[in-house]
């Protein structure tokens, strides 16, 4: 008999649980479709991911992570609306819920694996160094830049590895990739470190700008990654079910190929 009333007890307690919902479940994916949009947050100064282009006279984001995010909006069913921010401002903004989730070249590092959930990662690339074309014989090894000044932009995972391995150098963080050009251009800093394809688009379009030979080592978690608010499990499906698809069948690669070209022909 008691075993009984217990047992009816924990089964009305669970009824009673499910039925309110906790704190914890998960409306990710059904607040997108509800609202027929979703919202992605990025930087679009970041070539050829994200960055702005004269598309029939109108200026329009385009890029690698603008096709991946379209392709996400197809497979939820529902309009992609972009929010173009400041990079240091991308992450806080999901977190925030200002945007439903953020695509712009984010590295899925631990740490912040431990505030926000990520997509299977998409792309790989290393970290290397512009410097001026004239000075390239100058720097080649991390310690070479000891004394000089480096820039890397304000909130990202660039910061971190020029601090750490470019020992010696004096850092400066600025919020926009072409302000750390310019100042390259101008003398003001000696060199920029930034991934390689991003690096590569600058090199090809300044031609008074290369990449030194200074090696610098990769985290084990600086891969690309869609970052969405923690707890986003139904969302997370369906996004990797698309980053799947895609790199798959290699057009992951050919967004960035497309998109470089495009980059670079402006
Ligand atoms: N991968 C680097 C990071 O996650 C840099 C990303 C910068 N992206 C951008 N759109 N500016 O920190």
């Amino acid at each position: 008999m008691k075993k009984w009333i217990l047992g009816s007890l924990a089964a009305l307690s669970l009824i009673a649980l499910t039925a309110c919902g906790s704190a914890t479940e998960d409306t990710s994916l059904k607040k997108i479709e509800d609202k027929g949009k979703i919202v992605v947050a990025m930087n679009p100064e970041f070539a050829p991911f994200e960055f702005k282009t004269l598309v029939n006279g109108k200026d329009t984001i385009v890029g690698a992570d603008v096709e991946i995010a379209k392709e996400i909006g197809k497979e939820l069913g529902v309009k992609v609306e972009f929010s173009s921010m400041s990079f240091n401002n991308v992450l806080s903004s999901v977190q925030s819920g200002k945007a439903d989730i953020g695509i712009s070249g984010i590295s899925a590092t631990k740490e912040r694996q431990k505030v926000y959930d990520f997509s299977e990662t998409y792309y790989e690339s290393k970290n290397v160094v512009i410097v001026k074309k004239s000075e390239v014989d100058q720097y080649k090894t991390t310690t070479a830049l000891k004394g000089q000044s480096v820039a890397t932009q304000k909130g990202s995972i660039q910061e971190t590895i020029a601090k750490e391995q470019l020992k010696g150098a004096n850092m400066v963080s600025l919020v926009q990739n072409g302000e750390m050009i310019n100042e390259l251009k101008a003398g003001k800093v000696n060199g920029v470190v930034l991934e390689k394809p991003i690096a590569e688009g600058y090199v090809a379009k300044n031609d008074d700008l290369a990449i030194a030979s200074i090696e610098l080592k990769s985290g084990d978690s600086d891969a690309y990654a869609v970052a969405m608010p923690k707890g986003s499990t139904a969302l997370k499906k369906k996004i990797d079910k698309v980053i799947k698809k895609l790199k798959a069948s290699g057009k992951i690669d050919t967004f960035v190929k497309e998109a470089y070209d495009l980059s670079i022909a402006e």
